[in-house]
């Protein structure tokens, strides 16, 4: 399936849900002197998230470009050595501000990735919030994925903060938030003894979908306040999505990039492929 299809099946399938779709944003965010550059789908929609602003619309979804190059959500160092990080990339995601939670956007989630995108449930691994730092773990994640979404209980996985709990920067809204993994496949390298799973930062598992439970706003001396009306906010890169259902291991790889990574090697004189150092300069490109 080409990248274009899916982009339009994610959106056309949040609007049949009564989610409105909303264009991306700029990449330079309006107004917001905490970021950068846009590093999320909810970064335009973070005033609503804070109840500092409100829409016409309760349920919202986008395709958003991103740029990952500096401040918290940084993969300068990752891009074009992974098969996997991007400074710029599509997130594809579905919001709701102070309307479903958990139970939904879980739903949701899993009946694209299964039914929309045909893709293979035994594949996938869910990760829960374990609870730090006095903020509890995410039980009722938990029991949704095992319960209601049928996943068995040793594929949803309970990781600490660094993975499950999401926050757009220093400050702003955030909340414990469920990824969901998909297994590419064990031929792929992987460092550790025994490879970590969903954890593992090697190539044979790849996070597609992080689905964050809005719930605190942070201030700048990190105290959490409970937002008045907690939301959702979903990111699924587009890239990886492509890579997982054009079985390709690599997102450079896909329908997307490949094209872009050719003419940037013809303009260079190169052959992609015939270098590893050189495959990493194009990659950058
Ligand atoms: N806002 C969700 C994410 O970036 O993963």
């Amino acid at each position: 399936m080409n990248a274009r299809t899916i982009r339009k099946k994610f959106l056309d399938y949040f609007e049949s849900k009564e989610h409105q779709v909303v264009r991306s944003s700029s990449i330079v965010p309006a107004d917001d002197p905490t970021l950068y550059f846009t590093n999320a789908g909810m970064v335009q929609f973070k005033n609503v998230f804070v109840g500092e602003e409100s829409r016409s619309y309760s349920r919202a979804c986008t395709s958003q470009k991103c740029l990952r190059v500096s401040g918290k959500h940084n993969d300068l160092e990752n891009v074009g050595r992974t098969s996997r990080h991007h400074t710029f990339f599509e997130m594809l995601g579905n919001f709701s501000f102070g309307d479903y939670f958990k139970k939904e956007a879980i739903g949701f989630a899993w009946e694209f990735l299964t039914k929309t995108m045909g893709l293979d449930e035994t594949r996938f691994v869910a990760t829960v919030f374990a609870g730090e730092d006095g903020i509890p773990g995410d039980d009722e994640a938990f029991d949704i994925w095992h319960k209601e979404m049928g996943l068995p209980k040793e594929r949803v996985q309970r990781l600490g903060k660094a993975d499950n709990f999401w926050a757009m920067g220093d400050t702003g809204p955030c909340g414990p938030c469920s990824e969901l993994h998909y297994h590419q496949s064990d031929e792929v390298p992987c460092n550790e003894d025994k490879c970590l799973g969903a954890a593992c930062e090697c190539d044979r598992w790849v996070e597609v979908w992080n689905l964050v439970f809005m719930q605190f706003n942070r201030d700048d001396k990190g105290a959490f306040h409970p937002l008045k009306a907690p939301g959702v906010d979903t990111g699924m890169g587009l890239e990886r999505l492509a890579a997982v259902l054009q079985g390709q291991l690599s997102t450079y790889d896909t329908d997307l990039l490949m094209p872009i990574i050719h003419r940037v090697a013809d303009l260079a004189g190169k052959r992609y492929g015939d270098n590893g150092e050189d495959d990493v300069s194009l990659r950058v490109v």
